[in-house]
Order: C-alpha cells, then sequence, then structure tokens
C-alpha cells in the first residue's frame, strides 16, 4: 500500500518505504546466539515481547535454558548449533573474539 499524494523522491534517491509495503516477518523465527549476555538477552527479550518467536543460544544449551526461562514469553533455550538450526534469522551476540568460531 502505498501514499496516492506521497512527496516524490529527491532525483538520484530511492523512495521512501511505506511501512506497509514491507514483508510481514512475524511468522520468522529468530535466534539470538551468544543470547545469554546482556546485549543478547536485551534484544532477545523486546523481540519476544513484541510477539516474534525468539530462541535464545548459548555454547551450553542449560545455560540458554535458564537465560530463556528468565525471559519468559515463550522464549526457548538451546545450543547455538541448534538455534541456528532452528532460527529463520540469527543475530550474533557474542565478543568479536568469539565471532569465527562460532559461525564456523
Ligand atoms: N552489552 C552492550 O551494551 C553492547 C552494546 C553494543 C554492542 N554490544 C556487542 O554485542 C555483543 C555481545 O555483547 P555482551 O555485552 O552481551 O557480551 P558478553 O556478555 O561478553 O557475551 C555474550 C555471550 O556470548 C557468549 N560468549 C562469550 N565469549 C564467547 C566466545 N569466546 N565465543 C563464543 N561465545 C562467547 C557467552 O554466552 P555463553 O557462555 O552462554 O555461550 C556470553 O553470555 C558484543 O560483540 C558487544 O561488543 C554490546
Amino acid at each position: 500500500m502505498s501514499t496516492p499524494d506521497a512527496t516524490p523522491p529527491a532525483p538520484g534517491k530511492a523512495p521512501a518505504k511505506d511501512p506497509w509495503d514491507l514483508p510481514d516477518v512475524s511468522g520468522l523465527v529468530v535466534g539470538v546466539l551468544g543470547g545469554t549476555g546482556p546485549q543478547g538477552k536485551g534484544l532477545a527479550h523486546r523481540l519476544a515481547r513484541a510477539g516474534q518467536k525468539v530462541i535464545i543460544g548459548s555454547r551450553a544449551a542449560e545455560r540458554a535454558r535458564a537465560a530463556a526461562e528468565e525471559l519468559g514469553y515463550g522464549v526457548e533455550g538451546a545450543d547455538n548449533a541448534e538455534t541456528a538450526r532452528r532460527s529463520d534469522i540469527v543475530i550474533v551476540a557474542v565478543p568479536w573474539d568469539g565471532h569465527g568460531k562460532t559461525l564456523e
């Protein structure tokens, strides 16, 4: 849906998107690798509260499950590999030094 009388974009600029034209992502599962830390847990909390299905990942499934239980809103916890397998979108919320090994 676009507004018929929207201001035309400036030359060389892409037209502004109407939020209603964006794809519906409400059915996607979001995995948060390293979601036991403050950054990942904060994102998981806000996404889940907004109605998104969220899985928290950790190097230790038990830590992920404990963090998920703490958050509520249907958040689940699993180890990072299972979280990635079950997710449509993955947020990597681990310290930079751990990115390479985690993504492998
Ligand atoms: N905190 C903030 O305010 C903030 C703001 C902006 C950006 N960031 C960025 O967001 C990312 C996460 O921040 P954070 O403060 O939540 O970090 P963190 O608490 O240090 O780490 C998050 C989680 O990553 C896992 N982890 C730690 N070291 C790891 C390693 N070497 N390999 C794989 N996993 C490891 C741990 O989970 P498990 O032990 O359960 O696996 C930990 O709970 C970082 O890249 C940071 O720079 C943070």
